[in-house]
Order: C-alpha cells, then sequence, then structure tokens
C-alpha cells in the first residue's frame, strides 16, 4: 500500500470578517497517497483554491487536522509551518506569479538561496533545462510568452525537490495548445519524481488525466456514489 502524504479529518474554515464571512470548508475528510495524480473539481466559489492553500500550509484551519508528509500542519508555529513549505510543498498559480524584475534563472535561483540551498544557480540552471528554457535564462518574465512564463513557475516550484506539487488552474491563462504541453510537462515531472501532484482546474479534460478527481461542492466533498450516479450534474 502506498504512504498517505496528505490527511484531512474534518477540515473547517470560515473566511473573511463581519457582514462578508463564508464558511468555505465544511468538514472535510481526505486522504491522498504518494505519488497520486489528484484532479479537484467544482463550481466557482465551491473553495477548491482555499482547499488547496490548506494543503499548502498556506491557510490555516479554524478546526480540524492537516498532516502533510507526516507533519500536523496544525500544529505547527508559523516558523515551523514556512520552514516545512520551503522544504516540502511547490506551488503554481495560474498567473504564473513570478518577479517581474528578476531574471528566468533569478526567479528560480533566489528562493533556493533564501533556503540556503547550495549552488542554488547551479540548480536553477539545471531545472530550467530540464523544462526546455536552457535558452532562456537570462529574460525577464515579460520578455517571455505564457507558456514559457509557467515553465519557469513549474521549475521554480519544483526546484527544492518537493514531495507535493500543489497547482491551482495551471493552464487557465494558456491556449489549449499550449495548455496542453504544461499539462504534459507537470505529469512527466510528477511521474519521473514520483512527486504528488494535486490540482485544481475547470478543464475536463486535464482533470481526466489525473489518476482520481475531487468533486467539490459549495466547501464540501461530493461522495463518491453521487458522482458515479450523477456525473453530468457535476458542473465544474
Ligand atoms: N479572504 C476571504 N474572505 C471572505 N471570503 C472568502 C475569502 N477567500 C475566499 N472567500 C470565499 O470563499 C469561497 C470559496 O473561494 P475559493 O477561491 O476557494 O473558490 P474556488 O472554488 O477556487 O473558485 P474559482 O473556481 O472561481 O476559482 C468563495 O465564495 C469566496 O468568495
Ligand atoms: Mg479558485
Amino acid at each position: 500500500m502506498r504512504k498517505t502524504i496528505i490527511e484531512l479529518k474534518k477540515a473547517d474554515l470560515t473566511l473573511g470578517s463581519a457582514a462578508a464571512t463564508v464558511h468555505v470548508l465544511k468538514g472535510i475528510d481526505l486522504s491522498i497517497g504518494q505519488g497520486e495524480s489528484v484532479g479537484i473539481v467544482g463550481p466557482s466559489g465551491s473553495g477548491k483554491s482555499t482547499l488547496l492553500m490548506v494543503l499548502a500550509g498556506l491557510e490555516r484551519l479554524d478546526s480540524g487536522e492537516i498532516t502533510v508528509n507526516s507533519e500536523p500542519l496544525h500544529l505547527l508555529s508559523e516558523d515551523a509551518l514556512a520552514n516545512f513549505r520551503g522544504r516540502n510543498i511547490g506551488i503554481v498559480f495560474q498567473s504564473f506569479h513570478l518577479i517581474a524584475n528578476m531574471t528566468a534563472l533569478e526567479n528560480v535561483a533566489v528562493p533556493l538561496e533564501l533556503a540556503n540551498t547550495r549552488n542554488p544557480f547551479d540548480i536553477a540552471r539545471r531545472e530550467l533545462q530540464a523544462v526546455g528554457l536552457g535558452d532562456r535564462l537570462n529574460h525577464y518574465p515579460g520578455q517571455l510568452s505564457g507558456g514559457e512564463q509557467q515553465r519557469v513557475a513549474i521549475a521554480r516550484a519544483l526546484a527544492p525537490s518537493p514531495a507535493l506539487l500543489i497547482a491551482d488552474e495551471p493552464t487557465g491563462n494558456l491556449d489549449t495548445e499550449t495548455g496542453r504541453q504544461i499539462a504534459d510537462l507537470l505529469f512527466s515531472k510528477q511521474a519521473e519524481r514520483g512527486t504528488t501532484l494535486v490540482l485544481v482546474t475547470h478543464d475536463t479534460a486535464l482533470a481526466a488525466r489525473c489518476s482520481r478527481q475531487i468533486h467539490v461542492r459549495s466547501g464540501a466533498l461530493v461522495p463518491d456514489h453521487e458522482v458515479r450516479s450523477a456525473p453530468e450534474a457535476l458542473a465544474v
């Protein structure tokens, strides 16, 4: 049996303040095995991005438990959590989130340098070569296409060799063909390194490429029997 890498128990979270509070995650139980690829789907506003932020240790639960790679994140201090994220989690966003005044090489190397990794620029160069950008090392994000920027973001996410790669609509800002190439890259890196991949997408074809799909509705997971009995009712 494969090792469990993510375990959520009764995960509950309300966001906002005063009149604008939203009960975003409503007692979610979830278990994900090492090396799985999981596609999280569901309507807009159902809580998918928030769930990813909880898995990434970027959002804290109000109640419940979250264990990632054997660390109980709900029990860690802010410092310990930041340290854990740097070593264990890679994140890719829809809008790339690169630093505009840093080159592709610097975007990948500087976080490694800040984490006191040895030879950060050598690692960054190797990671960028591995995503096919060996000839774009000194380009700034504004000089790169959307697909190339997302490749830099993937290289940056993978550079610390995280156990868990999280992607929030990684192809959402790309045309169909470029999106397919980025998905190919994510799945090939996941397979090659045995990384666990959890992604959110509105693209049914991308979700179908994952080893498992999780449907979220109004902050709760849709039970498997409902997914099987009426899959067409689950808009993404
Ligand atoms: N900081 C916040 N304060 C108040 N409400 C919030 C906050 N962040 C998110 N929400 C609300 O929580 C709900 C879930 O948001 P979330 O971003 O997780 O949805 P999503 O499923 O990712 O949607 P989309 O598919 O549109 O990206 C939404 O109704 C949103 O308005
Ligand atoms: Mg979202």
